[in-house]
């Protein structure tokens, strides 16, 4: 029971991040908890483009912990309709620049070079419902160039991913999926992930583990 009122504490300090390439509509902490795109409602051009075969996603994390999700809506102005998942929810420690890997738009949905497209990236809330930004994009045939690419494509020193495949949207979910949280049931990956061998013993110190992490993100806060 300790343990559960310590995890509660945990999404204080979670989930708010900038989304920096493909470029933003907008960034606005005080309205990034609207949905669908953080309260940019409106495209913005020019749009970027990023290619069909796979571009990165660049975050600027500013908590020690977020869950992820990647989504994708075609069409000129897409609304609200965010129903293509470019990838799943995960979950991301550590500060600062984050390249959530390369996404690349499904094959199978026959999409043309020339085709405009937003994209929509959601955290975890503080402390729930979700945070949003979104890119506007055109879709085309042309990979990045590799100075390109690595210049939109950077982690900072310790930012790495802690669990893949999270059931559900983010805004669903409100703490980081450690071994302690997928045994308790909530935010279990659909994979192999969850049948490694937790033991109690670790559970427990993955939690104490991970409620420090909080309060270190909640000290790191305080400095701002
Ligand atoms: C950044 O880290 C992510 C997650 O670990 C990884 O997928 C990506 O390839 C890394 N990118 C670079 C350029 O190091
Ligand atoms: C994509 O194209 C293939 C081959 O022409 C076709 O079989 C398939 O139904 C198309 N998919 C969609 C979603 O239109
Ligand atoms: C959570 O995000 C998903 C994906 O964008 C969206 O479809 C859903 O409506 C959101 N849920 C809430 C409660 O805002």
């Amino acid at each position: 029971m300790l343990s559960l009122a310590l995890l509660a504490l945990l999404p204080v300090s979670t989930a708010h991040f900038v989304l920096t390439w493909p470029t933003n509509r907008g960034f606005d902490d005080a309205k990034s908890t609207n949905f669908p795109c953080g309260g940019f409602d409106s495209v913005k051009t020019p749009r970027t483009d990023f290619p069909l075969t796979g571009g990165p996603i660049q975050l600027d994390m500013h908590h020690t912990q977020t869950n992820i999700e990647v989504l994708l809506s075609i069409g000129s102005d897409p609304g609200s309709n965010y129903n293509l998942v470019l990838r799943r929810t995960f979950a991301q420690e550590g500060l600062g620049d984050f390249c959530a890997g390369e996404v690349s738009i499904p094959a199978g949905l026959n999409i043309t070079s020339g085709t405009l497209a937003t994209i929509q990236v959601v955290s975890n809330g503080d402390p729930d419902g979700g945070l949003y930004q979104c890119a506007d994009v055109t879709l085309v045939d042309t990979p990045l160039s590799t100075a390109d690419y690595n210049s939109h494509c950077k982690n900072g020193t310790g930012v790495k991913v802690t669990s893949e495949n999270i059931q559900g949207n983010p805004n669903e979910t409100t703490t980081e999926t450690t071994p302690s949280a997928s045994s308790s049931g909530t935010g279990t990956g659909t994979g192999t992930a969850s049948s490694s061998t937790s033991t109690p013993g670790l559970a427990v110190h993955a939690t104490a583990a991970s409620w420090l992490f909080g309060a270190v993100g909640v000290a790191g806060l305080a400095l701002l």
